[in-house]
């Protein structure tokens, strides 16, 4: 079937020197790149059964907030196109349980719950008629609507956020909010990605961002990719590295903002804040407004705690003691004071948070 969401998909195929996840239409399977193997190895990975992206999302095959998001919308479409609902309130309530397994894969990425009630909300809409298939469709037009909307969302982030890098500036970043976190193209490392495709002659310093490496395994896979020049640190050289002066200004992503400007993100970040903050450097986050929810609360910000066994080994290599007992929290929060500014496709917020933000995700 002819489908304009796909067209407008094929209009930012220039964006997407790395594909790292789409939707095969004529076979109806979802595809991700697994970045647990990568720098090593480029496999792709196919499936018709939505339980397979849970599973590929919890095991972090698929991770980062916007990639999660994405992918639990076209998990949403493999459950439709599988139920063999007749009528549509059978089918509701299929996609009601699908919604409630993909939710159960990772706590604290906002885009995950925001993309899941925004498919549900289309099914629903779509139920009108009373016939299963409008749903189906309907399913399916939303995620791929999430989908490219997320790409251009990472570009005009791109564009946006690269107004305030000059020409041989170092930027420091942690954890990997590049086209492997998103649907393509990148947040924090979409900002950089522009500059440089602005011909800005930048560097880059990652840190490593244990445990999972996403800095050593997936930035200096995309980075290399690109050519952009780097440097790999490990996460504790972060305070000296910004006392020497070797770096110009920081940007990381976020896997959830609340409207107070507290930002959740990969364990670490909090850390990179207060030493850019001590060392009077630029400090940004970069991040689509799905990322944002709409409370003022921070306790309703659920930090996910990780197997200790990722603490435990380096690439599956035992780094302790069996007995030892390890703490494994995957995020933190970096409190809005440390923040200098907030880039999302909609412009910079800046403080007091709770008005520009509020504005962001009000404004049509
Ligand atoms: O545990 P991960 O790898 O899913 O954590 C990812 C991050 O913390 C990213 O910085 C965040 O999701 C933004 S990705 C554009």
């Amino acid at each position: 079937m002819e489908l304009r969401e796909l067209r407008e998909i094929e209009g930012y195929e220039k964006y997407l020197k790395v594909k790292p996840l789409y939707w095969d239409h004529e076979r109806r399977e979802f595809v991700w790149l697994d970045t647990r193997l990568l720098p090593f190895k480029e496999v792709y990975r196919r499936t018709r059964d939505y339980r397979r992206v849970a599973e590929a999302i919890k095991s972090m095959e698929i991770r980062g907030a916007p990639a999660i998001g994405v992918s639990a919308a076209f998990g949403m479409t493999l459950a439709a196109l599988e139920s063999r609902a007749r009528s549509v309130e059978e089918l509701l309530r299929d996609l009601s349980e699908a919604k409630s397994v993909l939710a159960s894969t990772r706590p604290t990425a906002y885009n995950l719950f925001w993309a899941l009630d925004r498919v549900y909300r289309s099914a629903q809409e779509a139920s009108g008629k009373g016939d299963p298939e409008e749903v189906r469709l309907g399913v399916l037009r939303e995620a791929l609507r999430i989908y490219v909307e997320d790409i251009r969302n990472n570009v005009e982030i791109g564009r946006i956020g690269s107004k305030l890098i000059e020409d041989g500036q170092t930027i420091l970043t942690h954890c990997n909010t590049g086209a492997l976190a998103t649907a393509g193209f990148g947040t924090a490392l979409g900002v950089i990605r522009y500059a440089w495709y602005e011909g800005k002659r930048i560097k880059v310093i990652t840190t490593e961002t244990r445990p999972v490496l996403q800095g050593a395994r997936l930035n200096v896979w995309e980075l290399t990719k690109e050519g952009i020049p780097f440097k790999l640190i490990v996460d504790s050289a972060v305070g000296y590295i910004m006392s020497r002066g070797m770096v110009d200004l920081a940007i990381v992503g976020a896997d959830r903002i609340i409207l107070t400007g507290h930002t959740a993100n990969k364990i670490g970040t909090y850390m990179v804040a207060l030493a850019a903050s001590h060392n009077n450097k630029p400090f940004y986050v970069a991040a689509p407004t799905s990322t944002i929810q709409a409370t003022r609360s921070v306790e309703e910000i659920e930090i996910e705690e990780r197997s200790q066994d990722e603490v435990k080994t380096v690439m599956g290599q035992k780094i302790t003691l069996d007995t030892v007992e390890a703490l494994n929290p995957s995020f933190d929060i970096t409190p809005p004071e440390l923040i200098t500014g907030i880039i999302t496709e909609k412009g910079i917020a800046r403080k007091p948070y709770e008005k520009s933000l509020q504005e962001m995700i009000t404004e049509p």
